[in-house]
């Protein structure tokens, strides 16, 4: 069963970002998956960091519109982009360390921060996008 399956709710109303999300999801669901169907650590990890390389090239993508339009609530936005970024990090660092291994903990972390992103940070951007012709 997928961690978190893509909803309307989610959508910001804006194509090429729902794209990313539902991508970002699809990531997470995958990550889920293998961990339920006791894949090696190796295999996680290296989803894991496929789920990391696509959120920074979301979070830059996001950036990049709105230093285009000029979105007034932009740093706060990219602080919170820049917060999940370091706690992805910290993780990778640790797995690489041998201190940590993905499990559940994890994976609610991850399901929390993205659909509470999603709803509420970039929800947030999404009339001003739309206003500018964003599709
Ligand atoms: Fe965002
Ligand atoms: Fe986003």
């Amino acid at each position: 069963m997928p961690l978190i399956p893509w909803n309307d709710r989610l959508s910001v109303g804006i194509e090429s970002i729902d794209e990313q999300h539902k991508i970002l999801l699809n990531m997470l669901n995958t990550l889920n998956d293998a961990l339920e169907n006791g894949q090696a650590n190796e295999v996680l990890a290296k989803i894991f960091e496929g789920l990391a390389v696509y959120t920074v090239k979301h979070f830059g993508y996001e950036e990049e519109l709105f230093a285009q339009h000029g979105y007034d609530e932009s740093q706060a936005h990219k602080n919170e982009h820049e917060a999940l970024i370091q706690q992805v990090e910290e993780l990778q660092q640790k797995m690489l360390d041998g201190d940590f291994i993905i499990g559940v903990e994890v994976m609610a972390f991850l399901k929390e921060w993205l659909t509470n992103h999603i709803l509420k940070t970039d929800m947030a951007y999404a009339q001003f996008l739309v206003s500018k012709g964003v599709t």
